[in-house]
């Protein structure tokens, strides 16, 4: 089969019966900053449940093999990311996270004083008032991560995080909060940034400050924001960071670039995807990193269950949310067939949508005959297809 994909879609000319595009691939900046334009469908990230309204250009998000850590997002970056934050995408996001207070919509985050209760404003959020509610939403995840809250019981009392100054960037919702909160109770000092513009729970950030944690992110960060606050969790006086929690490699390369000297003192890395795992390896092939990292992504937790289970999940949600459409009959082209490819095609059989597939891969093409999947080329289908969900890392050559 031909690894011919997205290049595929973006040579069809513009026509209002183009395909729906999702995107499933990476999560950070890079991937934002590398979209390109294309004249046919429609681009949603389901990561951030974002629907991209039509118009005569749309965005499509491409996984950042090319990214290499000496460059820097482009103009062009920050043009296609404009785009993509429109009024109507932010406003259409209608989960537990759109707790909004639109009087102050307009107003940036950065140019807002807010002190939370104990009279601290070492964060940036949307809006502290909003605490109680990130409350909640963090309880209730709570509920369904044993494993760190019988941690937090476990070894609270003898800290054995203590001295650990971690800077993170992660997605920033009710589920790393509860990660979060869980380092600091062992005894680590956190600052924490988004790695995502879209995708932070206001309501989540404005908990975690007003806990004491040190957070900078809100949901609809300009590229300007992104890296602001990026900068406020690593330049700080009197306080330097031993050790990197990274989700893209945004904040790695960050420091990597504009504070080598913090860089070479860091203890450890972790990473959790595939993309910023892949920049660490291009940085250790180069001879440059100097820290010793933890590759996340390729734990078995993260590929056969946040992967596939967890995308199983969220692909009918985000595509519920961005379209508001019954999906039963609705023929889609699923490009890839890893672990994140069966989790969507598990899902959109199950409701009932006829699915095809796309592989370069014979034994996950096999697999997915096997399991009762069409396996075609895209240029079979792409004309008839309604909806387009890519899958397939950086190995898909861009496509994805
Ligand atoms: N949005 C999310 O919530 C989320 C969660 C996990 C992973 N991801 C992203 O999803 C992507 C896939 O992750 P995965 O764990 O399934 O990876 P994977 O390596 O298990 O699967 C990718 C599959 O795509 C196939 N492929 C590569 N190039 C192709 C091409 N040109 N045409 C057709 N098939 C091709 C590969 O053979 C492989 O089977 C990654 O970019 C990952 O970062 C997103």
């Amino acid at each position: 089969m031909r690894p011919l994909l997205l290049q595929e879609l973006l040579a069809l000319p513009a026509t209002s019966e183009a395909p729906l595009l999702l995107c499933f691939e990476g999560c950070g900046w890079a991937s934002c900053s590398n979209g390109q334009e294309a004249e046919a469908g429609l681009a949603v990230s389901l990561a951030n449940q974002q629907l991209v309204q039509p118009g005569p250009l749309q965005q499509i998000q491409f996984a950042d093999d090319m990214q290499e850590f000496t460059k820097f997002p482009t103009k062009t970056g920050r043009r296609s990311l404009s785009r993509s934050i429109s009024q109507s995408s932010t406003d259409s996001y209608s989960s537990a996270a759109s707790y909004t207070d639109s009087s102050d919509d307009e107003v940036s985050p950065r140019e807002k004083q807010q002190t939370n209760s104990k009279g601290s404003s070492n964060f940036c959020v949307k809006n502290i008032k909003q605490a109680e509610f990130g409350r909640r939403e963090i309880e209730i995840a709570e509920q369904d991560m044993s494993a760190l809250i019988s941690l937090r019981k476990r070894a609270q009392g003898e800290k054995p995080l203590a001295g650990a100054k971690i800077v993170g960037c992660t997605h920033i919702t009710a589920q790393t909060a509860v990660l979060i909160e869980t380092l600091c109770a062992l005894g680590a000092q956190c600052r924490w940034s988004a790695c995502n513009i879209y995708s932070t729970q206001n309501e989540v950030a404005a908990a975690l400050a007003e806990a004491g944690v040190a957070v900078f992110a809100w949901k609809g960060e300009s590229e300007d924001d992104f890296w602001w606050c990026i900068d406020r969790c690593v330049n700080v006086d009197g306080w330097q960071a031993n050790m990197i929690l990274d989700d893209g490699g945004d904040l790695t390369h960050w420091v990597y670039k504009k504070y080598p000297n913090i860089f070479k003192k860091i203890r450890g890395i972790v990473e959790e995807s595939v993309t910023g795992v892949h920049r660490l390896y291009q940085l250790s092939k180069a001879g440059k990193l100097c820290v010793p990292a933890m590759n996340v992504n390729d734990s078995v937790t993260k590929q056969k269950f946040d992967n596939l289970y967890c995308c199983r999940e969220s692909i009918l949600d985000g595509l519920k949310r961005t379209t508001d459409v019954m999906f039963g009959g609705k023929q889609v082209v699923v490009c890839g067939y890893g672990e994140v490819g069966k989790g969507c095609c598990a899902a959109l059989k199950a409701l009932g949508a006829i699915v095809y597939v796309t592989e370069i891969d014979p034994i996950c093409a096999l697999q997915a005959c096997m399991d009762g999947f069409r396996v075609v080329k895209l240029s079979e289908v792409i004309r008839q297809v309604d909806v387009v969900i890519t899958c397939t890392g950086r190995d898909g050559g861009g496509a994805g």
